[in-house]
């Protein structure tokens, strides 16, 4: 009903606005008195965590995307190799498995079947599995080892929105944890991690409260027959996050690339006016990354598409290279996710809904997908 929408049109645009809430309710009272993060339900000891020497992450959907930025993070900051799978792909190729390796299922419902049967074959393998899951009780929490809960409150909207921010502050908080717990070098940083990851919910609520142009975007992109997504790094994720939301509720071809891959197929794809969403990280810290990125947006304009860069406050240099230019505000890089995200979530809202679809609902899709 309209009261439950709580005066919105839809409830993907209330859940999108209810992000910096659910964001900071997941960071919340995550520390303990001496200064170390806290899961919720840890059925493994520092041991375990001490002896694991690879990282699995699972999962469906957006909450693949999210263990995609994970990766970044959890091996920069554990020096653990971490790798990321698709759940419905993960126990039919007999992945190498034992008791020091850590399987991180990721999922929202905590009921997608792919994701259960990944994670039953772990345990089957004596993995250790730790869960991020946004719904308490669920199968995929208590089948495992160890929980973060999300703490993003029920989400309505098929599309999933602070379900994929609040897994990414999880994500990040158990990459800290496992650093602490460990010892490595990489746990110096925490602390600043923390302060920085602490300040996303008051950020990603000044984004919000800055989307009218986005609005206007979304009008002139809604008769675009395909949008390309292009990132590098954590930007990478966060390109293919944005063409899944794309193709989901506006039901426009949209592909996401690794920047650096465009010249090998993906440049081919662009005609005059091809409208291309671009990424672009932080000036500071690791420019090498953004002085790449922003020379294959050069590339792809030079072949007449239209560039519509998501880059950070300050960041003045890069306005003569995009059509449209969409500010965030400035985080460091692992965590620029958190904010690059939203506007693409936006964005694919408004073009939905520009073109009369339903926002919430869109066709042959389902919020929990309980078959495999
Ligand atoms: C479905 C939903 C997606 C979700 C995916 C994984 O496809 O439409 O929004 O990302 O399932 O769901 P989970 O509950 O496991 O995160």
């Amino acid at each position: 009903s309209a009261a439950e929408k709580g005066g919105y049109d839809w409830f993907m645009l209330k859940e999108i606005d209810e992000q910096p809430h659910a964001l900071a309710d997941t960071l919340r009272g995550r520390l303990t008195d001496s200064g170390e993060i806290m899961l919720d339900e840890v059925r493994l000891t520092d041991q375990d965590l001490r002896d694991v020497d690879k990282i699995f992450i699972v999962a469906c959907g957006t909450s693949f995307n999210t263990g995609l930025v994970a990766k970044y993070a959890i091996e920069h900051w554990t020096r653990i190799p971490c790798e990321v799978e698709l759940a419905s792909e993960f126990r039919y190729r007999d992945p190498v498995l034992d008791r020091s390796t850590l399987v991180i299922v990721i999922s929202q419902s905590g009921e997608t079947m792919d994701t259960i049967m990944a994670l039953r074959h772990a345990k089957g393998q004596k993995a250790r599995v730790l869960a991020i899951c946004n719904t308490n009780g669920s199968t995929i929490p208590r089948e495992s080892d160890a929980v973060l809960y999300t703490r993003g409150g029920p989400e309505v909207a098929v599309a999933s929105t602070k379900a994929f921010l609040t897994q990414l502050a999880a994500c990040y908080l158990v990459g800290l944890h496992l650093a602490q717990v460990r010892g490595v070098k990489y746990a110096d940083e925490v602390g600043a991690v923390l302060a920085e990851l602490q300040a996303t919910p008051d950020k990603v609520a000044r984004l919000l409260s800055e989307m009218t142009p986005v609005r206007q975007l979304a009008r002139d992109l809604s008769a675009a027959p395909t949008v390309l997504f292009i990132g590098r790094h954590v930007g990478y994720p966060v390109a293919l996050e944005g063409a899944l939301k794309l193709k989901e509720l506006a039901y426009i071809h949209a592909e996401g690339f690794a920047a650096g891959e465009l010249k090998h197929g993906p440049i081919a794809l662009i005609d005059e006016g091809t409208p291309v969403i671009c990424v672009v990280p932080s000036p500071r810290g690791r420019s090498i990354l953004r002085d790449k990125i922003v020379s294959n947006i050069q590339e792809v304009r030079a072949r007449g598409a239209r560039t519509i860069v998501i880059a950070e406050e300050g960041d003045l240099d890069v306005a003569q290279f995009a059509d449209d230019l969409i500010y965030v505000p400035a985080t460091p890089t692992l965590l620029a996710p958190l904010m690059t995200a939203v506007p693409m979530q936006v964005l694919a809202a408004e073009i939905a809904a520009t073109r009369g679809h339903d926002v919430d609902q869109p066709r042959n899709l389902a919020k929990s997908v309980t078959v495999e």
